[in-house]
């Protein structure tokens, strides 16, 4: 595999590292104007750090487009002269549509709008894809690209949206969380670092529990709740002091202001 990220900032970092560890590139240009903060991806020997976007688009097969949207229209109207059949155009941009893309490249360029999340630098992304109608023979080949990063799915691009709230954004609510529960965990005595591990791995722990068994996460509650004991007191509380209802009250707002960005 030939690729090229092109716009490599935290969440293209990201996807280098993934693709590092997995062993698969046999080369991985690495573009932004200012390269100073990914110097250390030199130590690969896969790797191109370039400012030349030019020059990682006509040696790659892969493009991986992962600027912030004000920038994205710009590079696409310089990269569609130097698009060929072999190119693979993913666009990890958010809110700016297949529509928008193909109108500036063509509809004759395979396209697939990629959801990933900055997990991908430890192999734990959840990814979404969605093509446009020549990009849908490329799918299964976008999803090893994306499977070796985590975990990827195809969705409608209608759902993209949606799926940068719950699994971009997500990684921060997430955070939050783990965060509030180390601050619990401070305060009932455990010195920081400790708190910390212990919410962490908890976190980790519940995620795996429901991966592996396919559970409800209810089931896996009801197994850690003993009638009339301190994790239904808890729990209760939780919901009293609203958690369920702040967790998708906070996601149903991040979703509306995604909708009002300008694309
Ligand atoms: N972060 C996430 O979790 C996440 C998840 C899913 C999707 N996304 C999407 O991914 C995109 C990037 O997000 P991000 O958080 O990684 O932003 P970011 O950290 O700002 O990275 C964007 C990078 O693009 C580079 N860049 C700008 N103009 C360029 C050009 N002409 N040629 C080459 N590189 C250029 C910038 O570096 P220089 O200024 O040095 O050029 C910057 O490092 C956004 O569109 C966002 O919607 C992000």
């Amino acid at each position: 595999m030939k690729v090229a990220i092109i716009g490599t900032g935290s969440l293209g970092q990201s996807i280098a590292k993934g693709l590092l560890k997995n062993k698969g590139v046999h080369s991985l240009y690495l573009t932004k104007r200012n390269l100073n903060s990914i110097k250390g991806f030199n130590a690969s020997s896969a790797v191109i750090l370039t400012s030349d976007n030019e020059e990682a688009i006509k040696n790659s097969d892969i493009l991986i487009f992962a600027v912030q949207p004000r920038h994205f229209e710009d590079l696409l109207e310089k990269a569609k002269a130097l698009l060929t059949e072999r190119h693979v155009l993913i666009s990890a941009i958010m809110g700016f549509s297949i529509a928008k893309i193909e109108a500036i490249v063509g509809v004759d360029t395979c396209i697939i709008r990629a959801m990933p999340n900055t997990a991908a630098a430890v192999g734990q992304s959840m990814t979404c894809l969605s093509p446009n109608t020549k990009g849908k023979q490329k799918i299964a080949f976008a999803k090893t690209i994306f499977n070796g990063l985590g975990v990827s799915i195809e969705i409608p691009e209608e759902q993209l949206q949606a799926a940068t709230v719950i699994c971009a954004s997500g990684i921060a609510f997430w955070m939050r969380l783990i965060r509030a529960t180390t601050q619990a965990a401070i305060q009932l005595g455990f010195e920081a670092p400790i708190a910390h591990e212990l919410a962490m791995q908890t976190c980790f722990g519940a995620a795996s529990l429901l991966k592996a068994s396919g559970n409800h996460p209810e089931v896996e509650i009801d197994r850690v709740t003993t009638p009339g004991g301190c994790t239904i007191e808890g729990l209760n509380e939780m919901e009293h002091q609203g958690l369920s209802a702040s967790l998708i009250k906070g996601i149903n707002t991040s979703f509306n202001k995604i909708n009002l960005l300008k694309n």
